[in-house]
């Protein structure tokens, strides 16, 4: 049996995971506090670490897992910025789920744009008042606008579709162009060019703050910014700013960079500490969902599915692990081949 201590567990994780427990040679513990340096000792006695996105894993925690005979951390989900990949190099196996729904993201992302380009919030709170007044409720048509999607990856792709279909023209800025469909230019250009910004790329030492004062000068006024992806991509202050000055229409946010002490809990009968986020949440054409892109069933079954097997397979498979996010050839964004052999 691979003992495995889950951490940061809700109740979504457990109804999709506890289907698997034991019967297939896995057993959970299902932790409620988040891996931290300090909560690393409850680790003690397990083979291996399941982890989500606000979860620590700096060297200081791998350090700690590794002095108590952990082989793997299993991330389920895609993102690894919270993970030091490069400290676990040679030490601990880190995998995770490269893909599980780019679907549900992609809508997501697509719902929180149309709710606030067509203020679909606000009617709903007025309606259920009695409010049938239509003032302050004017959008604008989809159609014939300019997209501009940062990563055109598997999420960024979907949402590229869905865009087509609305008949909005798309330029999109990667790093690694990869789709010869694609209007590829140049992340200056997409910025002056674009009425709405879908940010899909990973977080990065590089992409950290591309949405920055400096980007923001060059944007359209109006613009429409959507991050689905890592709240650590925009520079929170500066969009406030942005939004202040009226230099940005609208913000939908599903993610935020000081998001790991709030986001996944109930804080309603709390005083909230973080004044940006407060001051974020207030403005009017802003609109934040705490990081709930992944969150259909069709993800979290295939989530749970693909990490099971990913533990599997590195105590099963001659120590070759599904999903590896290997750090043998330093670039890990690039490392997409199939690996035959050992990472370590
Ligand atoms: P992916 O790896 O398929 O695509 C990422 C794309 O970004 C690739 O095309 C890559 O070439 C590009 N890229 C890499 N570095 C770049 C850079 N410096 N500048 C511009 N583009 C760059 O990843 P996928 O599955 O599409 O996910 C994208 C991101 O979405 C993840 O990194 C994760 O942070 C986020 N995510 C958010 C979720 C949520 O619930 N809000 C759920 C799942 C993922």
């Amino acid at each position: 049996m691979i003992k495995v201590a889950f951490f940061d567990t809700k109740e979504y994780d457990r109804a999709s995971f506890e289907q698997y427990n034991e019967d297939v040679g896995v057993s959970f513990k299902f932790l409620e506090t988040k891996l931290t340096e300090d909560t690393a000792d409850l680790a003690k006695g397990y083979d291996a670490v399941c982890v989500f996105v606000n979860d620590t894993v700096n060297a200081a925690v791998i350090d700690k897992l590794y002095g108590f005979g952990i082989k793997m951390i299993a991330l389920r989900c895609a993102g690894y910025n919270n993970v030091d990949v490069k400290h676990a190099f040679g030490k601990i196996h880190i995998v995770h789920v490269p893909a599980y729904s780019p679907y549900a993201v992609a809508e997501h992302a697509m719902a929180m744009l149309l709710a606030s380009v067509r203020r679909i919030h606000k009617a709903y709170n007025r309606t259920r008042e009695f409010n049938f007044s239509l003032s302050g409720l004017t959008g604008f048509d989809f159609h014939g606008k300019t997209v501009g999607v940062i990563g055109a990856g598997k999420i960024g792709r979907i949402f590229i579709d869905i865009c087509r279909g609305f008949g909005m023209h798309i330029l999109v800025y990667d790093r690694y162009p990869a789709d010869k469909d694609n209007e590829y230019v140049e992340l200056d250009e997409l910025f002056a060019r674009s009425d709405i910004i879908s940010i899909h790329c990973p977080l990065t030492d590089e992409t950290r703050h591309m949405i920055d004062r400096n980007a923001i000068t060059k944007m359209k006024k109006g613009v429409v910014i959507v991050n689905t992806s890592r709240g650590g991509l925009i520079d929170a202050e500066a969009l406030l700013e942005g939004i202040k000055s009226r230099k940005i229409g609208a913000a939908c946010l599903d993610v935020y960079e000081e998001e790991a002490d709030v986001f996944f809990e109930d804080r309603s009968g709390h005083i909230m500490d973080d004044e940006l986020l407060s001051r974020l949440i207030s403005m009017p054409n802003v609109i934040v969902t705490s990081h709930q892109a992944f969150l259909t069933e069709e993800a979290l079954n295939n989530i749970a599915e693909t990490t099971v097997t990913n533990i599997k397979s590195c105590f099963e498979n001659n120590g070759i692990c599904n999903n590896e996010l290997c750090y043998r050839c330093g670039n890990i964004e690039q490392c997409k081949k199939e690996r035959k052999e050992k990472c370590f």
